[in-house]
């Protein structure tokens, strides 16, 4: 078969070489792909939120499986696009993906569910939000309603932070429509962990859990990315939990979904807090994380394509997902200066080197030029590795990281030191 990906990360380019591994599988289309899913398929040039021109691309080259890594395509209807259009698309309609593109509708499908969360109060007018911050005090967690490149959500420690939040998000309009609400919810405390679950609109199987590194610096300093490494699994969510806590984020979602006559199909991502009054979600995604999607398909034996067609047939109570039962740890490497303005361009080398002994990097954002991959994005490489324990992918990733040569680049060194503290029982 053919299948089609949409988007130009890591996680596409780890999506494009999973489906390859597949006997399923003849070819892959990425849209529009990067240098290294170029090397995994063919990259044609339609960008995610071109919703027609998607459409008329599988249908042009005959796609048997659409498969959308982002969100952005999800929240503006591309699985209920391609259905209209007779093509099969892995993920959510456009309505059950405002679980991720609306904040506020989340919330209140949680509170639905009775799903642990955050206790919050939702305000579509600025004055009110002000006044509410002044009656609460600090601290605050202030977030934009709508998709903000992950740039939506203040921490905000004092009054002023949140008031100077609420302006920034309402009244300078920061993130245009995005800001039209805002949720105000509770500060959380605790260690943050990523569960994801594949489903079918009733059923869901969850893979082993993954936790991602947002802060920009080590000691989890710095402005946030969209994630600088991931590791999985994750000691603070350890796989004899997993079922239970699918039980408590996952399945009431689905079932209060399927309730209001929108089955979800896809994949639901739970953003937890692990706090000292048990787990709390943080958000919910309605794709793959990236970079958690890197080291979670690393780990994923089972035959990605048999896994979505069970979705997409509602048939995944009769699957078992097969788990390698090493651990996986992906480090980004990112242009210097991410998540702010950065440098691009800079030839990457030492690629072949890095893959030496069984490490895999997946490329983010980079570009072809005379042939050679080049440097085009914030993140820009994600270099990924097994190992039969979590310090052993560590050292196996971070091997593999010292061999890649590229300029104006920067990594934080420690990704999946919070593991390896909780397994030694100090944290
Ligand atoms: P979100 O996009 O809602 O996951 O928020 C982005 C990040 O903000 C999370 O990964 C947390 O680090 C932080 N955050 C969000 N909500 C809270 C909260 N209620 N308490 C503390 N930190 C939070
Ligand atoms: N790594 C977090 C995300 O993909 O949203």
């Amino acid at each position: 078969m053919r299948v089609l990906i949409i988007g130009s990360g890591g996680r596409e380019h780890a999506l494009a070489w999973k489906l390859r591994q597949s006997p399923r599988v003849d070819s892959v289309i990425i849209a529009p792909g990067n240098a290294g899913t170029a090397a995994e398929g063919e990259n044609v040039a339609v960008a995610p939120d071109d919703i027609a021109g998607l459409v008329a691309l599988a249908k042009e080259r005959r796609a048997d499986l659409v498969i959308p890594g982002p969100e952005l395509p999800l929240t503006l209807g591309v699985v209920d696009a391609m259905r209209a259009a007779g093509l099969p698309c892995f993920g959510p309609d456009r309505w059950c993906a405002q679980l991720e593109g609306s904040k506020a509708f989340a919330k209140r499908i949680m509170e639905q569910a009775g799903v642990p969360t955050a206790a919050c109060r939702i305000f579509d007018d600025a004055a009110e939000a002000a006044a509410f911050v002044r009656s609460a005090g600090a601290p605050l967690v202030v977030k934009a309603d709508g998709l903000a490149a992950g740039k939506g959500v203040v921490v905000a420690r004092t009054e002023q932070e949140a008031l100077d939040a609420i302006d920034m998000i309402m009244g300078r309009k920061a993130f245009g429509d995005a800001g039209s609400s805002v949720v105000i919810e509770e500060f959380l405390e605790g260690e943050e962990v990523s569960l994801l679950a594949f489903c079918d609109g009733r059923t869901a199987l969850a893979l082993p859990s993954a936790q991602d590194h947002k802060a920009a610096f080590d000691g989890d300093t710095g402005p946030n990315t969209g994630g600088m490494g991931a590791y999985s699994p994750a000691p603070v969510l350890p796989d004899n939990q997993l079922e239970a806590m699918t039980d408590t984020v996952i399945r009431p979602i689905l079932a209060e979904m399927a309730r209001q006559g929108h089955p979800f199909t896809g994949i639901l991502y739970a953003g937890l807090m692990m706090t000292a009054k048990g787990p709390k979600v943080l958000e919910y995604n309605v794709r793959f994380g990236d970079p958690e999607c890197q080291p979670l398909l690393m780990r994923l034996d089972s035959d990605l394509v048999e896994i979505v067609e069970a979705c997409l047939a509602g048939r995944l109570d009769t699957l078992q997902l097969r788990i390698n039962p090493q651990a996986a740890l992906g480090v980004v490497i990112a242009a210097e200066g991410y998540p702010g303005s950065y440098a691009k361009g800079m030839p990457i080398e030492g690629l072949e080197e890095a893959e030496v002994q069984g490490a895999k990097v997946f490329h983010a954002g980079t570009t072809l030029r005379d042939g050679r991959p080049v440097a085009s994005g914030g993140r820009v490489l994600c270099v990924t590795a097994l190992g039969d324990t979590l310090a052993d992918a560590g050292a196996a990733a971070y091997a593999a990281v010292a061999r890649v040569r590229m300029p104006q680049s920067r990594f934080r060194s420690d990704i999946g030191q919070k593991g390896l503290r909780r397994q030694a029982g100090s944290c």
